[in-house]
This record gives C-alpha cells, structure tokens and sequence, in this order.
C-alpha cells in the first residue's frame, strides 16, 4: 500500500489522506482487495477515505443505511454492508455470464471499483448537517442539492479515479436512464436494484426511521 501521505481538495477542504485512514477504509471495505490493479485499488482506497474525511461521518457505516436519505432504512446491517453486498452479487453476475457465453467479456476492476464507488457521493447525501440545512429551506440550494450520484462524480474526478468508474458513480440509478450505460454499469445497476427490490419483498426493511425526525 501507498506510504506517503496524499494532499487533496473536495469543495475546499484540505484532506491529509493517510495510511490509519486507508487501513480504517481496508477494514470496512474489504472487498477492496479484490482489485487486482495496484493503482486502481489504492485509488478507491483513497477516495473513501477522502469522501469519509469530507463529511461528518468517521466511517462508511455512520451512514444510514438506506437506497437515499429520505428512504427506509435497513433492519440489520450498514451502508457499507449494502455497498459490498452489491459489489459481490455484480461480481456473481459477471461471472455467471461469463461461463454461460465463451465471448462474454467485460472489466472484472472496473466492475468491482465503480461498484464499490457506487454509492460514494452518500457522504453528501446523507451527512445530517446537509439534511437538516436542506430542510430548513428547501428552497435555497435544493432538497437534497445533490444526489449522490451528482457529488459521486466529483469525488471521483478529483481523485483521478477512471472515467469508467466515475460513470458508475454518476449513472447507476436513475441518472442512468438518460445515457447508455457501460457494460459494467448495467451489471452494477441491476445488481443495487435487486439489493433493494429484495430487501423489501423479503421484508427487511425496518418498521421505522430513526435517523429522520419524527421517524
Ligand atoms: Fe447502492
């Protein structure tokens, strides 16, 4: 892993990434490690640890556990048990197709870095001290300004992150239906679809909401 400490700028935040950080990022990500590229690998290392560094959260898990701010959360399990999950159940999709069709080819990196950076821009979304300015008044930046795929493409252009990845940050959800995605994205799309479609059929969606006032 990277060494030295890497200096970066997200919306003008001086952010020393550093290696307890990216060790924290390894620990709840592990999946990480399943990037076979060493640049690409420490690059999503580096991002998380950036995004997470950026907001008011001290890790992934802080975040609420859910499709969007406003949406129900999980009954068990966090953010990043979502964002893995997806990253694992794209990979079995890939592979499944693969050994079905012999010229079946598609990015196994880039699917399992944009699919690990899917959700990236939650760290905006998400962060309490946005929602409740949001709220206050909706009508001044927007509720929410950003969705997260929106400021998932600016983490991931700032930290060098490809172009391919910064799509599946940008165009997973319903941003998506406005372009053509890449292979790796539809894999990726159906994949957090399907997260969320059977979570909720297999009720395990909790009864209330407490991360929202009221909830
Ligand atoms: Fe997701």
């Amino acid at each position: 892993m990277t060494a030295a400490v890497r200096v970066v700028e997200l919306r003008g935040k001086r952010i020393e990434i550093t290696d307890a950080m990216r060790t924290a990022i390894l620990d709840e990500m592990p999946e990480i490690g399943w990037i076979a590229d060493a640049s690409l690998r420490a690059g999503v290392t580096d991002a998380w640890a950036a995004a997470v560094a950026s907001s008011s959260f001290t890790r992934i898990g802080d975040m609420k556990p859910s499709g969007n701010y406003d949406s129900t959360p999980l009954r068990h399990g966090t953010q990043a048990d979502h964002i893995r999950s997806v990253t694992r159940m794209a990979v079995k999709i890939a592979e499944e197709m693969a050994g079905l069709f012999p010229e079946f080819r598609y990015d196994r990196d880039i699917l399992i870095a944009g699919s690990l950076c899917h959700d990236i821009g939650k760290v905006w979304e998400f962060d309490p001290e946005n929602v409740a300015r949001w709220k206050a008044n909706p009508r001044a930046v927007g509720m929410p300004s950003l969705r997260h795929p929106g400021y998932g493409i600016h983490i991931c252009l700032t930290m060098g992150l490809p172009e391919a990845v910064a799509h599946m940050a940008a165009a997973h959800s319903g941003e998506g239906e406005l372009l053509v995605r890449s292979l790796e994205n539809t894999i990726l799309h159906w994949a957090d679809y399907t997260f969320w479609r059977v979570v909720e059929a297999g009720g395990q969606f909790a009864d209330s909401d407490p991360w929202l006032k009221g909830g």
